[in-house]
């Protein structure tokens, strides 16, 4: 079935719309929201007005990238949650309006199933092999953390979660106790290329079972710096690279522990990872390594479509939309995981 279907994602600080044909991407567009550096998180009041301003220009990009007019387009899926309310409601009023004027179906998505089904998104020329059924995928981005099991493109079982702070959260934690600007998970990552691992050592959590645990982390990372500071001032400008690396080294170790227990406790070699942090260089090589010791087959998504975007918003539309699965006009956005 090819349809055109145009995604509308503005869960957090990122505008964007992405064109598909059946599942063939055709356009991605992202506005990122520069405006909330200097305050070393996302300012939820300024994240939204800026989807006000960007959501227009965005969707008219994408349609152009898309070379098709809107009057081509057969279906919208917007992301419905979870994520800030105010900017979820400038996505999701648009989706409506846009739908209602265009007379077309409108299909809400779940932001963090999408970040797992954009493994199934197809690069015009590009040969791809995607996850076969069912697959364990790590999702770690900004705001969660999880370990899903995927029975099908509808059936997802969360089988470990953190129980306080989400991985990417904890990179941009310890980016801003370093003094270095939000989103710090990409420098800590480039940072981290210079430095040691083995020179700092700091306390990882060991829960029960598949969950995870970062905020004992955060803190001793903080504490140890708070410390360190005492004696030398410049002991961060002195050991950034040493710091990045470590820091890394334990986000990375808690995230892969609970993944191989869990793909050896299930019984799977299907493994997928998605989410902000799957564009990291170290958890990226790490994953590499443990795939070829269990022997897994392992899926690593495009840089392109591991931080929030569109396209994969498009893409879970696409699935829901096959199976008749639309949204109706009085639908309202969900700030929470489940609340769907
Ligand atoms: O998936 P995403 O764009 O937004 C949410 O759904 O939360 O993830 C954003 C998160 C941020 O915490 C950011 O620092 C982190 O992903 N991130 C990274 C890297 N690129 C983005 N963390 C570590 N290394 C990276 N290269
Ligand atoms: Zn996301």
């Amino acid at each position: 079935m090819s349809i055109y279907i145009l995604g509308i994602e503005s869960s957090c600080d990122d505008t964007s719309a992405a064109v598909l044909h059946g599942n063939k991407m055709l356009s991605n567009v992202i506005a990122g929201q520069s405006v909330h550096q200097q305050y070393g998180g996302v300012v939820p009041e300024l994240a939204s007005r800026s989807h006000l301003q960007n959501i227009i220009p965005v969707i008219d990009t994408a349609l152009k990238h898309a070379k098709i007019t809107k009057s081509q387009i057969d279906a919208i899926a917007f992301t419905r949650g979870p994520g800030l309310l105010g900017s979820l409601l400038v996505g999701v009023s648009f989706a409506k309006s846009l739908a209602m004027s265009l007379k077309v179906p409108l299909v809400e998505v779940d932001h963090l199933q999408a970040h797992v089904l954009a493994h199934f998104i197809k690069i015009k020329g590009e040969e791809k092999n995607v996850p076969n059924f069912p697959f364990l995928c790590l999702t770690a981005s900004g705001g969660h953390s999880q370990i899903l099991l995927v029975k099908s493109y509808s059936d997802f079982e969360i089988i470990g979660k953190t129980i306080d702070d989400a991985a990417g959260e904890t990179f941009d934690k310890a980016a801003k106790t370093m003094g270095l600007p939000y989103p710090g998970g990409p420098i800590i990552d480039k940072l981290a290329q210079e430095g040691n691992a083995e020179v700092f050592k700091f306390s990882e959590a060991r829960l029960p079972a598949y969950d995870f645990s970062f905020s004992g982390l955060k803190t001793s990372f903080l504490y140890f710096l708070r410390d360190r500071i005492k004696e030398n001032p410049n002991f961060i400008e002195e050991n950034r690279a040493d710091l990045a690396a470590s820091i890394q080294n334990a986000i990375i170790n808690s995230l892969t522990s609970k993944l191989v227990i869990a793909a050896k406790d299930l019984g799977i070699s299907e493994i997928a990872v998605s989410g902000g942090v799957s564009a990291n260089s170290g958890l990226r090589s790490s994953l590499q390594e443990i795939a070829q010791e269990h022997s897994w087959n392992l899926f690593v998504p495009a840089f392109e479509f591991t931080t929030d975007n569109a396209a994969m918003i498009a893409m879970a539309g696409y699935f829901k939309y096959k199976e008749g699965e639309f949204a109706s006009l009085d639908v309202t956005p969900y700030t929470r995981y489940g609340m769907g």
